[in-house]
């Protein structure tokens, strides 16, 4: 079967990919997704839908720090959601996932299968970067999400202050390709993640593209200087 390319690299790097991400963010994207998942503020009644969710990490730090009731994993990725489902089977035994409802769907997030009008919140972790068609994608989060329903984006972003921009690119451009030639085995996926953030920082205009696809922006929340950024919208109603 002829994979798109982004879903073949994922699938290539999915057995390193948790690794890699706390071993380059020293170990900071822990934090941020405790931060969004504190900011979704979700109640036991509620479902949220977590897209492009990888391994599971923004699902399992929802179990661990917040009290949702139901949460749904979709990536495009099938390795990824096996690596998922593995660790729901190492986390069974934890008390907090008593009265959880866990699912994991593989499917592209630009059409997701998923019935309209239907979650109470959509999150995406680090993926909507690596969407092709952002603007399908977002479309699909809207037609899925109940009126008023929130999305919360978080991706990676650059410093503002010029102090620390320079370094944090020299760190992205030249030290973490390296870096991942020792521990991927290969330079090119750490690249594109330099590139990506580039590209998203400086050429994106996302509140913008929010809008058009039926979105009210509500915050942008910078994170550790800069580095990350935490997008929170409401679905017009
Ligand atoms: C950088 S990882 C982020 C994973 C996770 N959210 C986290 O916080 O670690 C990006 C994920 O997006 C998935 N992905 C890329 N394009 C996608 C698409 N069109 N639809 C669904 N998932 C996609 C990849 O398979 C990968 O698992």
């Amino acid at each position: 079967m002829n994979k798109p390319k982004i879903k073949y690299d994922f699938d290539e790097i999915s057995a390193q990919y948790d690794r890699c991400n706390h071993l380059f963010s020293f170990g900071i994207d822990h934090l941020w997704r405790r931060h969004l998942v504190t900011s979704v503020n979700a109640h036991p009644r509620q479902h949220v839908l977590d897209l492009c969710c990888g391994t599971g990490d923004v699902v399992f730090s929802f179990l661990k720090h917040g009290s949702v009731g139901h949460v749904t994993g979709l990536d495009i990725s099938e390795r990824m959601i096996d690596l998922a489902q593995e660790k729901q089977i190492r986390f069974s035994g934890n008390p907090r996932m008593r009265n959880k409802i866990l699912s994991w769907k593989v499917a592209d997030a630009v059409q997701t299968g998923l019935e309209s009008n239907t979650f109470d919140f959509v999150t995406c972790a680090f993926g909507i970067r690596n969407i092709p068609d952002r603007a399908a994608a977002l479309k699909e989060m809207c037609r899925v999400l109940k009126p008023k329903g929130k999305l919360c984006i978080l991706e990676f972003s650059l410093p503002s202050n010029p102090l620390l921009r320079g370094p944090y690119q020299f760190y992205l451009g030249r030290i973490m390709p390296l870096l991942g030639k020792w521990i991927v085995g290969g330079k090119e996926p750490l690249q594109y993640l330099s590139q990506s953030i580039r590209h998203w920082h400086n050429e994106v205009h996302f509140s913008t593209e929010l809008s058009q696809a039926g979105f009210k922006l509500i915050r942008k929340t910078p994170l550790t200087c800069g580095l990350a950024a935490l997008w929170v919208a409401a679905k017009n109603g």
